[in-house]
Parts: structure tokens; sequence; C-alpha cells
């Protein structure tokens, strides 16, 4: 069994940082629910526990409690903010309201550098709080090994029992030498060794989708993003011929990407492509409408029936292969006012329709996009692949406002084109999140030459994101902005303005529509 964390969630907006955090370690962590009974959570033989923050006070009628039994364990347990507030309650200590709530950047103050969470590091830390309670009285066997202004029990400890507590996050960025304390509590004190990676990981996949699918026939729909892009290199890995990747051409793709995925998938990594051109089925159905959401739900819809009728083109096929990543199949825990509860996805497709008799595999879900890079890097995938930006699955069609037209489609292909060529030349294409053209079909006047124009607009849109929930636009470089719009005019037949679109998100969203 792979040596692993086991972190208890109790609703934190920041627990999945702490889950990637450990793996960053090189150690396997994965995330549980907080009532996950004690006996489930020992049968993963875990080196440690780590209890999440969350927005709850401990006190409270309705407060997320953890089986008691994880506190008999014998392994050692990190509780971080709401977990050391856990940790307290259980153990025997008092939590109250604090005076004020201590919110944003601290000083931590090392009493006792013996502290193994402590080991190597100053005495003087920069930290970052987000709590209203506090811990007023430590629990039996428990020392206070560091302060804050605020507070006397900013970090604690039960040596003997191995059980830590920090009232700050050191998941966060905020807390700069936080990384260095997690180090310490998953290596010194609980002894894990460096296992996880994506090498090792590789092996451990092509073993488990091997046992997992034995001699049938796979189907994966490949629309040449990071996660189908990965998930189709690991499983002809794994089962090579077996597997069959279908590339459905919307007539709504960049340009050169139908060529790209053609070209890696197909001739480089020999993957058994099925390549079913739809672009005129999709343009006509496309024809007049011009409301964003039914201009969705007829990609949508359409999408779903040319890859039913390709899946059965293919062959009798058992499985089907779906990159979905670890934060997709992480329960959220419904937790009032826990902004990770709230903030799913608009966008989470409603999945193939049910008459699909097709078991899943699904060889990313225990993964991290950021791993999910690593992996796609290690199986050969080239850059180009393993960090594009994100492109919506109704591609072009949300970012031609009104009607969408194989004219307009080509206007914006060329545009966009320009767009990545010159903020991939720049450096700045892998550094933000996302970089295109929007095609605003109104006309305005322009000359050329001698002549008079009344051409459509180009806006563009930079944005920076960590999730795509929320993001800031770019502030390109003036040059930068000037050659895309030198280039545009000049080489775009229909175009003869260009602007910058300088909103945010919320309240804008990223896409025009
Ligand atoms: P918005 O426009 O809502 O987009 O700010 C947020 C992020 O989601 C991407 N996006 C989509 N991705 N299917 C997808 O797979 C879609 O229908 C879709 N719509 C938007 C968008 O590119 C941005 O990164």
């Amino acid at each position: 069994m792979t040596e692993q964390i086991v972190i208890l969630d109790f609703g934190s907006q920041y627990t999945q940082v702490i889950a990637r955090r450990v793996r960053e370690c090189n150690v396997y962590s994965q995330i549980l629910r907080y009532d996950t009974p004690a006996s489930e959570i020992a049968a993963l033989k875990p080196k440690g526990l780590i209890l999440s923050g969350g927005p709850s006070s401990v006190y409270a009628a309705k407060a997320p409690l953890p089986d008691q039994q994880i506190f008999e364990m014998g392994i050692p347990v990190l509780g971080i903010c709401y977990g050391v507030q856990l940790l307290a309650q259980f153990l025997g200590g008092k939590v109250e309201p604090g005076q004020k709530r201590e919110y944003g950047k601290g000083n931590l103050a090392v009493k006792d550098q013996t502290c193994a969470l402590f080991a190597k590091l100053p005495k003087s830390l920069q930290v970052w709080n987000s709590h209203g309670d506090k811990l007023t009285r430590m629990p039996k066997g428990f020392k206070a090994v560091a302060t804050t202004e605020n507070s006397d029990y900013a970090a604690i400890e039960n040596r003997a029992k191995n059980f830590f507590g920090l009232q700050f996050h050191p998941e966060v960025a905020h807390t700069p030498r936080g990384r260095e304390i997690i180090t310490n509590f998953v290596h010194a004190i609980c002894g894990c060794g460096k296992n996880w990676n994506m090498r090792n990981y590789v092996e451990q996949a092509v073993e488990e989708i091997q046992a997992q699918v034995g001699q049938e026939k796979v189907i994966l729909g490949l629309s040449g993003g990071v996660d189908s892009s990965v998930a189709a290199a690991l499983l002809h890995k794994a089962i090579g011929d077996q597997l069959t990747c279908i590339f459905v051409n919307n007539g709504l793709l960049r340009g050169r990407e139908a060529e790209v995925v053609r070209e890696v998938f197909g001739r480089h990594f020999h993957i058994k492509l099925q390549y079913e051109n739809a672009s005129k089925l999709f343009l006509d159905r496309l024809k007049k409408v011009t409301d964003p959401e039914r201009k969705r739900k007829i990609i949508g819809k359409t999408f779903i029936e040319v890859f039913q009728k390709a899946t059965k083109r293919a062959g009798a096929a058992k499985f089907l292969a779906q990159g979905t990543l670890y934060p997709d199949v992480i329960e959220s825990i419904p937790i009032a006012g826990n902004p990770a509860a709230m903030i799913k996805s608009h966008h989470n497709v409603g999945g193939l329709p049910k008459n699909m008799k097709f078991k899943l595999v699904e060889p990313l879900k225990c993964l991290f996009k950021d791993e999910v890079r690593q992996l796609g890097l290690e199986l050969g995938l080239p850059k180009e692949i393993v960090y594009r930006q994100p492109f919506p699955g109704p591609g072009l069609a949300v970012r031609i406002l009104g009607e969408v037209t194989p004219k307009r489609c080509d206007i914006l292909r060329a545009a966009d084109s320009i767009v990545v060529e010159e903020m991939k030349s720049s450096g700045l294409y892998y550094k933000i999140w996302q970089s295109f053209a929007v095609l605003l079909p109104v006309r305005s006047v322009g000359v050329m030459g001698d002549e008079r124009t009344y051409d459509f607009t180009i806006a563009i849109r930079a944005v920076e994101s960590q999730d795509g929930m929320t993001a800031d636009w770019v502030k390109l470089p003036y040059d930068l902005l000037e050659k895309l719009s030198n280039r545009i005019i000049n080489e775009v037949k229909g175009v003869n303005r260009v602007c910058l679109d300088i909103s945010s998100k919320p309240p804008a969203t990223i896409e025009w529509e």
C-alpha cells in the first residue's frame, strides 16, 4: 500500500492546498471526510493524520466532529487552525471566542526550538492567521512551543504522543516557511520516505489499468486538452492498441489544433486515433443561433450524438476512459459558509448519457493538475500540450458574439493564431492563465490605403488566475499590444479595429459568452 498521510477535511478552503503541499514533499496524501470512521482510516495504514481548518466553531451545536478514536491510532496528528481547536476540545483543553478575529499576517516566536515541527527554522517566522476562536487552555500533556502577538498557544505539542497543533496556516503561501514545517511533520515526525513522484506513479498506474481493463477495449474522448491528452498517453502505455481515442472536430477549434492532435497522438505515439470531422453538422446547427445558452446546449447535445455514433464505429468497447482529476472527486463538505463548497464549477459538463453502458477508467482521479502536467512530461508529451492554456469545450463559439458562421470562425481563428504566436514569443503565454482573441461582430469604419473599410472588431483577452474562478486582466506590455494590433489589422481580412478587454472576474467572466 502506498505510504500516505490522511487529511481530514473540516471544510477549510485550504484543505486541498494542504494535500498538495504534502505531495510536494514526495509523500502521497488523500483527503477524507471529517467523520470517516477511525477503522477506515486505520485500514489505509497512514503514517500521520492532519486535521484541516474549517469555518465552524468547535463548540457550535452543528460543529463537524471526527471519530474520537482517531486519537487512539498511535500515529502522529497535526491539527491546523480548527484542527488544533478540535485537538484541544477532545483532549481536555478549552476553546473560546477570541476578543478579536486574528486575520492576516502575524509574527510567530518559536519558544522551544527542540520541537521537531520547527527543526532547522529560525526563532521568528512570518505566518498567516485566519481564525476567530482561540485556544485558552491547553489540553493535558501539551506544551506551548510558539506564540504570536495575540496567542500564547500559536503552536502546541504533546511530544510523547506526537500530537501537534498550529493556530496559523502553514500550507498557504503567506506563511513563507510553512512548507518546511510540513516537511518536518511528514518526514521527521511521521517518518515518511520520498516515494511519491510521477515516475513511480506511471508504474503503479500502468499496473492498475492493466488489472482493471484486462483484455477489454477502452475508448477515450480526446479533446487535445491537458487532462485527456495525459490520460491517453498513460492508457496507451498500459494497454497499447486496446485503446481507441476519438477526436471530434466540431469546427470550433483553434488554428492547427486538429493537426497537432493527429501529429502528436497518431504519428508520434501511434495511438489508434479515430478522427471525426463533424464541423459541418455543428456549424449547420448553429446557423442563426445568437443566444449564448442555446449555443452551448446545441454544441453539448451535438457532441454527445457524434461521440455516441463514433463509439459504435470504434467497435465493442467495455470501458470509457475519462481524465477526471482529484479535485473533481473530493467530496465537498456541506458546511454553511464554506466557500470551497460554494465554488463548484458551473461548467461541470453533465457527462455522457446514462444509456451509454460503459465502465469508467479514470487513471488521473487521484492527481492534482500540476501532477498531471508532470506525468505528461514523464510520458513524453510535448510542452505545447502539457502547458497549454485552458480552452472551453464549446470552443470558438463562446468567443464569437452573436451568430457563429464559418466565415467568422475563420476570422477569429486567424486573429487568435496571431495572439497565441505573439504571446508565446513574448514568453508570457506559459506564465498566465489564458490569452485569446474574441470576435465582436459590430462593424466600424476604417481606412486602409485609399479605401474605406467597414469591418469587425477583435478584443484581446489576457487573464491571470489560479483556477478560473476569479481572474485579473493582465497588463500586457505596450509594445506587445502594438504588435498584436498591427498584425491582426494587417493580416486578418475583415478586421479593422482591435480593443483590449480590461475587466476582471467577477464581475465579468473570462469568456465572453
Ligand atoms: P468563465 O468564462 O466562466 O470561464 O469565466 C472560466 C474558465 O472556464 C473555461 N470555460 C469552459 N471550460 N467548458 C469548459 O471545459 C466550457 O463550457 C467552458 N466555458 C468556460 C474558460 O475558458 C475559463 O478558463
